[in-house]
């Protein structure tokens, strides 16, 4: 039924809660748009030294992204992967929860850049298609100790494997979108990565935008 649509702005609100601004208030520290990269996501919050901060944003972040997906699949039930309305309606919940991430109505539309979100949606969708993003992202992450680079190569192979185990569905489309956005959300760290001021995981620098 058309009521399946309700639950694309359902997800867009739940992406909506920046864990990085709610931890953050929680545990009194400073307001993540105000230093480092600015930006509010669990690698800048790592810029302030606390750790179980950043861990916490990264959990809670991906929670949502997973929690939206899952949620719109026990609701639209086992068809919601294949090429029905449903799959469709799946398809809008994914695009509406990174939405949510990336432009927050809760924080002023001033969102993160939805690496945590992203990997949430994708374990969602399927656990392995989530460990083998993870995996992408822990060994480029460990290779270069860059948080971003880590992130665009994840977003890179992210629809290449949901193509591999699933084939050509609507999910594909939407994950492709989903990894459009990332990147154009990365642009500044390209920008950095390019002239070598790209700050690495841990360093507590990182220019702005
Ligand atoms: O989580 C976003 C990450 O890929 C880059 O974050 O703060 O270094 O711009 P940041």
């Amino acid at each position: 039924s058309n009521l399946y649509l309700l639950l694309i702005p359902i997800a867009y609100l739940i992406g909506s809660i920046s864990f990085a601004v709610v931890v953050s208030k929680c545990m009194r520290l400073p307001d993540p748009h105000s230093y480092g990269s600015g930006n509010p996501g669990a690698t800048n919050v790592l810029r302030t030294g606390n750790k179980s901060a950043a861990v916490l944003t990264l959990l809670g972040d991906a929670l949502k992204g997973f929690i939206a997906v899952t949620l719109a699949r026990m609701i639209l039930g086992d068809q919601s992967l294949t090429a029905t309305f449903g799959s469709w309606v799946l398809c809008g919940v994914v695009i509406a929860v990174f939405l949510g991430h990336l432009f927050p109505i809760f924080h002023g539309f001033k969102g993160g850049k939805g690496v945590a979100t992203a990997c949430g949606i994708l374990f969602g969708i399927h656990w392995i298609l989530g460990l083998a993003t993870l995996a992408t992202w822990l060994i480029v992450a460990k290779a270069t100790k860059y948080s971003s680079l880590a992130a665009l190569a994840a977003a890179a192979f992210g629809p290449l494997y949901f193509v591999f185990v699933f084939g050509l569905q609507p999910m594909g489309i939407a994950l492709l979108v989903v990894c459009l956005l990332l990147v154009w959300r990365h642009r500044g760290n390209i920008r950095n990565l390019m002239n070598g001021t790209e700050s690495r995981i841990g360093a507590n620098s990182s220019s702005k935008k």
